[in-house]
């Protein structure tokens, strides 16, 4: 048993300049609810069976009213940088101008963590769409791209030079794929045939974004988060071997070739006309705005085998997995980096999340979180491993500072290396926590 985590001696990622941070999401930690606009998420948790424990984001870690005892924690940490997304109902109102409290509030977080020498990484849209939006068809209506355009637009010239990173988006599949298309996120629409099409206007999104940051942010750095979840065959039968691939192109390559390539995958010709997504002539030429960094977020991977109905199977994955039932297998980690290195022309690459959820216990004051650190250990050598094959990596975020609000799961599953106490809002950093604080520490 290693209480530590730790890196090969001559590894990157124990020199200064490699950027070690928290990360967060506005819905997810804040609260606050009667100082914003509805977003989809509120709707979604009053919808009975949506949220695994019936509860919502009204006041989650209450961070809204705690955030600066939160920041003299993430201080505490000794990170480098704080990831947080903005709350786009909080900061634009229902006719598009900036809601001055909701920018204040913001504005004060950036003025707190730049005083304590801690880059803000700030992320646009972390899932709170506002549900006056989602009324007009959220994002399989084309118009909401440009909203997120004109929101970006204020919000980047109301932050002046406040903000070190800029990403657009967060897991863009999650917003389309599990948003709409099976329905397991907000505003949770079922149907194949809106899955891509929402992706695309997410897409259409991000690319006019990044004009708008390009020119009001010079220098920030802009880009988007994309999450993976490496495709594995379960044979090497070639049937088993090509369902992985498509799984893969559908999944994973799907959000990130049109950044690079402009052009989605080839598999887009096997999917039925009326599950594409509608692209206007010139869109892809947005949506492939250079990017100063990539953000890729990996907590797991997924296996397959072919299926004689639908294109692939997932079969359920293998021993050992966290709390939430996802496999632990850091060398997907490594892969993964390596492979999209190989297929992409890729920017610095930051892993701006990765962590696990595991059944904590708080014992004395104390959460003896070994399994996370090991978690963390294993990740954090998986990403060396890949800076050792050549890829370009910057930084690492742990998933995340503290527990939260963990969408369809509710406050089920426990992410933070931090340890909140819903009933008193009390935060106890677990072993974790000060593991990956020394890490940092000894650098
Ligand atoms: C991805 C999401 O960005 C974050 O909001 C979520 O809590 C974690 N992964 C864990 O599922």
């Amino acid at each position: 048993m290693n209480t530590k985590i730790t890196l090969p001696a001559n590894s990157k990622m124990l020199s200064n300049d490699f950027v070690y941070g928290v990360a967060t999401a506005s819905f997810q930690i804040e609260g606050g609810k009667d100082s914003r606009l509805p977003c989809i998420w509120d709707t979604f948790c009053d919808t009975p069976d949506k949220v695994a424990d019936g509860s919502n984001g009204e006041t989650a870690c209450n961070h809204f009213n705690l955030w600066q005892q939160d920041i003299e924690l993430i201080d505490s940490l000794e990170v480098d940088a704080y990831r947080l997304s903005i709350s786009w109902p909080r900061v634009i109102t229902e006719s598009g101008e900036l809601n001055p409290e909701g920018v204040a509030y913001y504005v004060g977080i950036l003025d707190a963590l730049a005083d304590k020498n801690i880059k803000a990484y700030v992320t646009l849209y972390h899932w709170d769409l506002p549900q006056h939006l989602e009324d007009k068809g959220g994002w399989l209506n084309r118009e909401t791209a440009y909203k997120f355009r004109d929101y970006a637009d204020l919000i980047s010239k109301a932050f002046g030079n406040r903000v070190y990173s800029y990403a657009t988006l967060n897991e863009p599949f999650c917003s389309a794929f599990l948003g709409y298309e099976v329905g397991v996120h907000a505003p949770g629409i079922v149907g194949k045939e809106f899955g891509k099409k929402a992706a695309h206007h997410l897409l259409l999104a991000h690319g006019l974004a990044m004009a708008v940051l390009t020119k009001n942010s010079p220098n920030s750095l802009n880009g988007i988060v994309l999450n993976f979840t490496p495709c594995y065959p379960e044979s090497n039968s070639e049937a088993d071997i090509n369902a992985t691939a498509f799984a893969d192109d559908y999944f994973n390559q799907w959000y990130i070739k049109p950044l690079f390539d402009a052009e989605y995958p080839a598999i887009m010709s096997q999917l039925p006309v009326q599950n594409h997504p509608e692209i206007q002539p010139g869109d892809m030429e947005i949506i492939s705005h250079p990017l100063d960094f990539l953000g890729v977020n990996f907590y797991t991977r997924a296996i397959y085998r072919a299926d004689v109905k639908e294109h692939f199977f997932q079969i359920d994955p293998p021993e050992p997995l966290t709390d939430i039932g996802w496999e632990i297998y850091p060398k997907a980690f490594t892969e993964l980096l390596v492979s999209l290195n190989k297929k992409y022309k890729l920017p610095p690459v930051y892993i701006t999340e990765n962590g696990a959820a595991m059944a904590d216990t708080i014992v004395n004051g104390v959460v003896n979180d070994q399994n996370r650190i090991d978690y963390y250990h294993d990740h954090l050598n998986a990403v060396h491993n890949a800076i050792e094959q050549g890829v370009n990596v910057d930084g690492y975020f742990a998933w995340s500072l503290m527990d939260n609000f963990e969408w369809a799961e509710g406050y089920l599953k426990r992410f933070g290396i931090v340890y909140v106490d819903y009933v008193t809002q009390e935060r106890t950093i677990k072993a974790s926590g000060l593991a990956y604080k020394e890490l940092i520490k000894n650098r």
